[in-house]
């Protein structure tokens, strides 16, 4: 009988005893936010809690252990961040620079009081494989080339077959346009859904830019956003300058009403919207934006269609970008190909040009013009705008 019971409680042990040894490991990323002319973010993830840095150094051919490399640490306030999620701001990086990283994680075991007990390293391997390596923008290009997507509802042999298409050699930046999730329950999502196959095809090298989409907002881990994908602003609207071309990134919200029966009372666009035309009015007067040859608006939800949020995009924004000469929007979240032209009686004074959820932009803006082109999944061209240089 006691043999019974000694078995009984070994199998009843092993499940915890199993996960209580898996060893501590990175399980997602690195990759790549809110990269600009003398910075970067750089997000991981690992399986149990740590504190996290990442060793910098120039991409200058030589080895990575010939010196001690920089140590930059994910911290707040002056203290370590202990956390699953790794978010290192790495600032005063030289324009146009290329750099390589190594991603380092400790294990915490216990934090009382003053001690802290520490576990197991979890690092990028360095020894036999070449680390990724990224660029800053350089502010005086004149030929840059970016890419869109956006809608793809967690279709990650989509996401692969658009994202196919791009020569990687001659892109500097991909936006996600929105609405790449139905939902956002728990990171495993994140990951699963489209940010492992991002990250397999360019986002630890390339920098990726998010534009929140709808979709995006809803779900009990929605609000965890911006620890996956930060910006340098901690909003997520900003201007991002690079080269020629002056990013106008947008928040567009939810679609619906804020009172809909199917956001449940969480949500509160409306004022949202407000707060953000206001940083939107301010922000277009700054240099970066005014001196721009190209100015790109990157915005989810178009200014038309009749829905609440479309209308509030063309009340609360296209007013301001229309004055402040906008040039483009690129919108998504019809998912279908639509171009409308300002026409007599429009809000907007620019094109609108919405992305479907199976079709990817492709754009290059040089001295002479920006030339925007749209590709569906077997690479056929299917549109194109062009832009004129505002000066
Ligand atoms: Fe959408």
């Amino acid at each position: 009988m006691k043999n019974l019971f000694l078995l009984f409680i070994a199998f009843v042990s092993a499940p915890y005893g199993a996960f209580s040894q898996e060893a501590f490991k990175i399980t997602h990323g690195p990759y790549l936010q809110a990269l600009g002319e003398t910075g970067v973010n750089i997000v991981w993830t690992t399986n149990k809690k740590a504190v996290a840095w990442v060793e910098i150094a120039p991409a200058d051919g030589t080895h990575f252990y010939e010196r001690e490399r920089p140590k930059v640490f994910a911290a707040n306030d002056g203290i370590k961040t202990e956390s699953t999620v790794h978010n290192v701001r790495i600032d005063g990086l030289q324009p146009n620079t290329k750099y390589r990283y190594r991603v380092y994680t400790q294990e915490v075991l216990s934090h009382e009081s003053y001690i802290i007990k520490y576990g197991g390293i979890a690092a990028s391997e360095v020894y036999r494989t070449e680390l990724p390596v990224f660029k800053t923008h350089d502010p005086k290009a004149e030929r840059i080339s970016f890419a869109v997507i956006n809608d793809m509802h967690q279709q990650n042999d989509k996401i692969r077959q658009l994202l196919g298409q791009v020569n990687w050699a001659d892109n500097q930046l991909v936006f996600f346009n929105g609405d790449m999730q139905n939902n956002s329950r728990n990171e495993a999502q994140i990951f699963n859904s489209f940010m492992d196959t991002a990250d397999s095809i360019f986002a630890d090298r390339i920098p990726m830019y998010y534009a929140r989409g709808n979709h995006e907002t809803r779900g009990e881990f929605a609000g965890q956003f911006s620890q996956y994908f930060p910006t340098e602003t901690g909003k997520l609207y900003y201007l991002l300058r690079t080269g020629p071309i002056c990013f106008v990134v947008l928040d567009t919200g939810e679609d619906k009403p804020d009172s809909d029966i199917e956001y449940s009372g969480i949500a509160d666009y409306d004022a949202y919207r407000s707060r953000q035309a206001a940083w939107l009015k301010e922000a277009l007067q700054r240099p970066e934006y005014r001196d721009a040859p190209y100015k790109v608006v990157i915005a989810h939800i178009p200014p038309f269609g009749g829905w609440h949020g479309e209308k509030e995009v063309a009340e609360k924004f296209v007013p301001l970008l229309n004055e402040a000469g906008a040039q483009i929007m690129l919108s998504g979240h019809l998912h279908r190909n639509v171009k409308r032209m300002p026409e007599s009686g429009s809000a907007w004074r620019f094109p609108v040009l919405v992305n479907s959820n199976s079709s990817i932009i492709k754009a290059t803006a040089d001295r002479r013009q920006l030339q925007i082109e749209v590709f569906d999944l077997a690479g056929k061209k299917i549109d194109a705008v062009t832009v004129q240089p505002s000066r």
